[in-house]
């Protein structure tokens, strides 16, 4: 029995957009269709977009839930809600929250109670206490002591989908210039200059120390559980090269032209921050996400640190460069970011995919998530 049919949408398809109607049943889309129906009952869209749920690889907003001040931990739970209703209410139906593995000085405390976050994450979406379809992404940092046992204890977290590996030792990859460095992290006032001067001598030494033999440690333990990996903020073909050979399917925030170009050249998807879209630039001052979207090297958009510029992005894109067209931004939050994770009974509308969608309306600029259905259950 068919419980719902959208009409008089705009279905935005893999490569086209349609107006017409979609059915859907037990949680899946049913059918696809052009043109008008007959079935009484069906919800009119009014000529709104209708795109699949948004997937999120790499949202690190759970933190800023969890720790709302500094020094302030929040129920885990609690914290976990909080960050879900603003992810669904942006469109976003499946999300991987970014926890970390691996002591930096941004967040000592934290590190240790990344397993609670994950253990409340999973028991908050067995409870039906969630919007969204919810996983973990590890962002390791790999030149911290204690990032393999940190990864060693979450690698069989039943919710764990992605590890990301990470280097963000100031004068490496997000910050190759020192200077750059310096001046983004005295603009958040953590430090003073000679405070950061003896952070930035620290850093080093552990990066000598521990990057190289953690990069291949971490990398062996992936292979072995099969977890996919993505390598983070790659700025030289042979940052790019190294991630490919160790079998790395996905390119993070690559912060270079080059380094996007060689991670499409060995097959790896290109993922940038949706922020950078909507701000019209990189935030650290690298490649911005639009230049390589327009240079047909962008892939998959994160929301990053702001839910909601996800679907911004999506809409601003097609504005801005006149060789992507909505159904091609589209995919960069659909169907590319499934494939990059391996999800392939969502991304698309398409009959016998679950029915995870979107009613967007676009005007003035900004457009808002008018219904949000996951499984063809309305959540936001
Ligand atoms: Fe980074």
């Amino acid at each position: 029995m068919t419980d719902t049919v959208y009409k008089n949408a705009r279905i935005v398809l893999a490569d086209e957009i349609i107006s017409g109607c979609v059915a859907v049943t037990d949680g899946t889309i049913t059918s696809v269709d052009s043109g008008t129906t007959a079935v009484p009952g069906a919800e009119d869209f009014e000529a709104d977009y209708l795109i699949p749920g948004l997937i999120e690889l790499h949202t690190d907003h759970l933190e800023s839930h969890f720790r709302p001040r500094p020094g302030v931990t929040w129920n885990p739970i609690a914290a976990v809600q909080s960050h879900d209703m603003q992810v669904a209410g942006s469109g976003i139906t499946t999300v991987l929250d970014a926890l970390r593995a691996g002591t930096d000085a941004d967040a000592r405390a934290l590190a240790e109670q990344m397993r609670t976050l994950a253990d409340a994450i999973q028991d908050a979406g067995r409870n039906g206490r969630l919007r969204a379809d919810h996983y973990v992404h590890l962002r390791c940092e790999i030149a911290s002591p204690d990032v393999i046992a940190e990864a060693e204890a979450m690698l069989h977290h039943p919710i764990l989908k992605l590890i990301s590996v990470m280097d963000h030792t100031p004068g490496q990859r997000q910050f190759v210039s020192l200077d750059k460095f310096r001046e983004y992290y005295l603009g958040k006032s953590l430090m003073t200059p000679d405070e950061l001067e003896v952070y930035i001598a620290e850093r080093h030494a552990l990066h000598l120390e521990h990057a190289v033999p953690n990069r291949s440690a971490l990398f062996e333990l992936c292979r072995n559980a099969q977890i996919v990996m993505a390598s983070h903020d790659d700025a030289t073909e042979e940052h790019v090269a190294e991630a490919a050979e160790a079998g790395v399917m996905l390119s993070e925030f690559p912060t270079t032209l080059e380094a996007a170009r060689a991670a499409k050249d060995a097959d790896m998807a290109v993922l940038m921050g949706a922020p950078n879209v909507v701000r019209g630039g990189s935030h650290s001052g690298n490649v911005s996400a639009t230049d390589l979207a327009a240079a047909g090297l962008l892939d998959v958009l994160s929301s990053d640190y702001v839910p909601f510029s996800l679907l911004h992005a999506v809409f601003l894109l097609p504005e801005r460069i006149d060789a992507i067209s909505l159904p091609d931004s589209v995919r960069m939050v659909t169907a590319n970011p499934a494939r990059a994770v391996g999800f392939d009974d969502r991304g698309a509308i398409d009959p016998g995919l679950r029915a995870d969608l979107v009613r967007v309306h676009f005007s003035d600029g900004v457009p808002v998530a008018r219904g949000v259905w996951r499984e063809g259950k309305r959540v936001a």
